[in-house]
C-alpha cells in the first residue's frame, strides 16, 4: 500500500477525558512507550476536524472508564463514519484503557471497522487493551519475566515502534488465497466473489478453497506445548483440508479473501472453525506482511457485525495487516438476487482493482 507518502511522526488521536483521575494509567503507559518518539496529540472533535489526517501513522489512545464510554471518542466517531476519506493512505495502531472487564475489545473493533471505511490500514495485531484488573497480561508478563503493568507497558512501546518502522510492501503479481464454505451456485456471497475474481485474473495468481465439502473439525483446544509443536511442523492434532491445503496455502499467500454470507451475524461455523484451526500455525509464524480482505453478504442486515468479526479474529488476534476498505459489503436475500443489482459488476471490478494496487504497491 503506497497511495500516500507516510508521515514519520506519529499522530496520537487521545479523545479528552475530563477526569484527569482516571487517564492516569493510561498517560503511564503512553509516557513510556512513547518516550522519545516525535509525537503530535489531537485531542478533541475541533482539531481532528482541523487536521489532515491523510497520510499519517496514527495511534488512537481511549480511556473508556467503567462504563466503556468517553463522550468526546464518541463524536470523534461519528465524524468518522461521516467522511469516507478522512485517513486516506494513513496506518494505525489502537490502545484502549478500561476500567472495567469489559468493552476494550469492542470498542476497538468498532473503531477499527469506521476508521478502516475511511481509508486506514492497521498493522497486523494492532491493539493494546488494558483492562481493569490487567488479567489480560498474565501470559505476556510471564513469558517477559515481569509484572502486568510493565506487560502493558512494553507492549505500547512495541506497537509504538511496529507503527513508527512500517513500510508498505509491495509485490508483482499477487498470490491471493479465497476461502469460502458456500455450497451453492446461487450463493450471492460466491457470485459476488466471482465477479470481483473475473477483473483479476489476469493480475494475480487466485487459489480458491472450499472448506464445504467433508468434515472440518473445530479446535480442540490442545495443550500449549502441544498445539506449538504441531505448529512447528505446519500440523495440527487434526488433519485434513486444513493442514493439507489451507495451511500451506496461507503460507504462501500475499492475500487472503475471507467469502463470508451472513449466518445469524457471524461468519459461518466452518469459516470459524478455520480460524480456530490458524492458531498452530499461528504460534510459529506472524502474517503481518499479508493482507486481509472480506466479501460480505447479508440477507437483512448485520454485515458490520461480521466484519468486526473478521477484524478481531484475524486482523487483532491473529495478525493479518488490514488494508483500507477491506471489504466488500452488500445486502441481498434471494438466490441469485446480487447479479441483478444496479452497478454490481462495476462495484466488484473496482474492489478487486483496489486490491491489486493495494497489493502491487501503486497509486489510486
Ligand atoms: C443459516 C442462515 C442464517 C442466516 N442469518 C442471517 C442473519 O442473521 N442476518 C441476515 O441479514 N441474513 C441472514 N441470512 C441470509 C443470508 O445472509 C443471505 O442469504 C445472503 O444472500 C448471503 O448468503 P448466500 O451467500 O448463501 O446467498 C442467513 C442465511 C442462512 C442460510
Amino acid at each position: 500500500m503506497n497511495q500516500h507518502c507516510l508521515s514519520q511522526k506519529i499522530t496520537l488521536i487521545r479523545p479528552l477525558c475530563p477526569d484527569s483521575e482516571k487517564t492516569l494509567r493510561l498517560t503511564d503507559v503512553l509516557e513510556y512507550g512513547l518516550d522519545g518518539t516525535d509525537c503530535e496529540v489531537l485531542e478533541t472533535v475541533a482539531e481532528i476536524e482541523a487536521a489532515d489526517l491523510t497520510g499519517r501513522r496514527l495511534l488512537f489512545a481511549i480511556e473508556l472508564g467503567e462504563s466503556g464510554i468517553n463522550l468526546e471518542y464518541v463524536r470523534m466517531l461519528k465524524l468518522i463514519r461521516l467522511n469516507r476519506e478522512m485517513f486516506r493512505g494513513s496506518i494505525a495502531g489502537i490502545i484502549v484503557d478500561g476500567a472495567s472487564e469489559l468493552y476494550t475489545k469492542s470498542v476497538s473493533r468498532h473503531l477499527e471497522f469506521s476508521a478502516n471505511r475511511a481509508g486506514c490500514a492497521f498493522l497486523g495485531r494492532p491493539l493494546v487493551e488494558g483492562t481493569l484488573s490487567l488479567r489480560n497480561y498474565n501470559v505476556v508478563a510471564n513469558v517477559l519475566g515481569t509484572d502486568n503493568l510493565n506487560a502493558y507497558r512494553q507492549s505500547v512501546r512495541d506497537l509504538a515502534e511496529r507503527l513508527q518502522s512500517y513500510q508498505p510492501s509491495a509485490v508483482e503479481h499477487p498470490r491471493i488465497l479465497a476461502l469460502h464454505a458456500g455450497h451453492s451456485k446461487q450463493s450471492n456471497t460466491l457470485l459476488l466473489w466471482s465477479m470481483i475474481r473475473a477483473g483479476i485474473e489476469d493480475r494475480a495468481d487466485i487459489q480458491e478453497i472450499s472448506l464445504h465439502e467433508g468434515e472440518i473439525y473445530d479446535c480442540r483446544g490442545c495443550k500449549f506445548e502441544t498445539c506449538l509443536h504441531m505448529g512447528e511442523e505446519s500440523r495440527c492434532i487434526y488433519g485434513g483440508v486444513i493442514t493439507e491445503e489451507v495451511y500451506p496455502a496461507i503460507l504462501e499467500c500475499d492475500a487472503l479473501v475471507m467469502i463470508c454470507p451472513n449466518y445469524n451475524d457471524a461468519i459461518s461455523a466452518n469459516l470459524t472453525a478455520f480460524i480456530n484451526r490458524l492458531t498452530a500455525l499461528f504460534r510459529v509464524h506472524r502474517f503481518y506482511d499479508k493482507q486481509l480482505y472480506a466479501v460480505i453478504v447479508s440477507g437483512y442486515s448485520g454485515s458490520d457485525i461480521v466484519a468486526e468479526q473478521l477484524i478481531s479474529s484475524l486482523n487483532m488476534n491473529k495478525s493479518f495487516l488490514l488494508p483500507p476498505e477491506f471489504a466488500m459489503i452488500r445486502t441481498a436475500n434471494d438466490r441469485g438476487s446480487i447479479a441483478k443489482r444496479e452497478h454490481i459488476r462495476e462495484d466488484a471490478s473496482a474492489f478487486g482493482q483496489r486490491m491489486i494496487t493495494q497489493l502491487c504497491g501503486g497509486t489510486e
